[in-house]
């Protein structure tokens, strides 16, 4: 199966991306053809400054090679690279209804949160759909939240087709529902727009400080207290083993520690579970230029399939 997604280079990444998104994407590494691309141009719709543009880019890649994106296993490349999605994009914008576009939830909620609506944000979907057919990616995993996204994809595609031919693949999105929201450090989704994170790569410094402002309740030190709806202990469960989880369940119920040794055993829990990718990042940060050959290839990898759906595409379509 052709798997593809599509990353925002949105800068700081914290455990709910991991959990909620990035593991789910590599599960597919290896058994399937597994395209990802940081999608630079779709972040343009919401950052206008150049330079932060250019070093969010790159540190998404370093970030997604750290955390696991293999690629010999893996085609990965920056979107603004293979120039054919703008094409298609434009030629997709002529199958796509307004009324398709004025519906998207993505779209009106940003809208209402007061941000200054242009062409960019509205036709976002129209880009994505194009990102998706271009290589007639099967299976996109993605969040809940751009569902409705691969939905207008899929009736693009379908309009599209009814005109020209069984030209492009109809994809299906695949959502994790075994993984449940991750919480912040308020016990809220976390969230970067909430400010209550745990960031994938920091310092253990920062990393004490954040894991230290779990809200918890105020259970005195010497008594016993239940885990079972405990900030801290929710974000255990995702770093721990059973075993450890058991031990660390007779600790809260024997009332002889406070919250702040627990915090500390998740701090050195999260520490550990990625230490690897650290190791990783520290690498690829002194050698970007591997990572820019890593990325070219993919590009050129990509490239090749855009290049031929696109001439497929134009003879239908009447381009020429
Ligand atoms: P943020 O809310 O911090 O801006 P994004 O919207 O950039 O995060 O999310 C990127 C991906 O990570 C999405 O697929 C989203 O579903 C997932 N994700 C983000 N936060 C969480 C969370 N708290 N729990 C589970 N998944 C999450
Ligand atoms: N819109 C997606 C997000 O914000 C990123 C994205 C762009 C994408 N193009 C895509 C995801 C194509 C899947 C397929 O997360």
């Amino acid at each position: 199966m052709r798997v593809l997604t599509g990353i925002q280079p949105s800068g700081i990444l914290h455990i709910g991306n991991y959990f909620g998104s990035i593991r789910q994407m590599l599960n597919y590494q290896g058994d399937n053809e597994l395209f990802v691309f940081i999608a630079n141009y779709h972040a343009l719709t919401s950052l206008k400054d150049a330079k932060s543009l250019k070093e969010n880019t790159i540190d998404a890649a370093i970030s997604f090679l750290s955390l696991g994106i293999d690629p010999n296993k893996t085609t990965f490349w920056v979107q603004s690279d293979v120039k054919e999605v703008l094409e298609l994009y434009w030629i997709l914008s002529s199958y796509t209804p307004m009324g398709l576009l004025e519906r998207a939830h993505s779209y009106k909620d940003k809208v209402a949160k007061g941000i200054v609506a242009n062409h960019g944000l509205f036709s976002y979907p129209v880009l994505m759909a194009a990102d998706i057919l271009l290589y007639d990616s099967q299976i996109v995993p993605v969040g809940k939240d751009q569902i409705q996204h691969v939905e207008i994809t899929r009736d693009i595609a379908v309009k599209f087709n009814n005109d020209n031919g069984n030209v492009l693949k109809i994809p299906t999105f695949k959502t994790d529902d075994k993984v449940a929201t991750v919480p912040g450090i308020d016990g809220a989704k976390m969230s970067k727009s909430y400010k209550n994170t745990i960031n994938i790569f920091t310092t253990q410094k920062e990393l004490k400080k954040q894991t230290g402002k779990i809200i918890t309740d105020s259970t005195p030190l010497e008594e016993p207290k239940s885990y079972e709806n405990c900030n801290v202990y929710k974000l255990c469960e995702l770093f721990m083993q059973e075993d450890e989880l058991m031990e660390l369940q007779i600790r809260y119920r024997s009332g002889k520690e406070g919250y702040g040794h627990f915090k500390a055993s998740l701090k050195d829990a999260i520490w550990n579970y990625f230490s690897d990718a650290r190791d990783k990042r520290a690498y690829y940060t002194e050698h970007k230029d591997e990572v820019r050959d890593i990325l070219s290839d993919g590009a050129k990898k990509a490239k090749k399939i855009a290049s031929r759906k696109m001439e497929i595409i134009r003879d239908k379509i009447g381009i020429i």
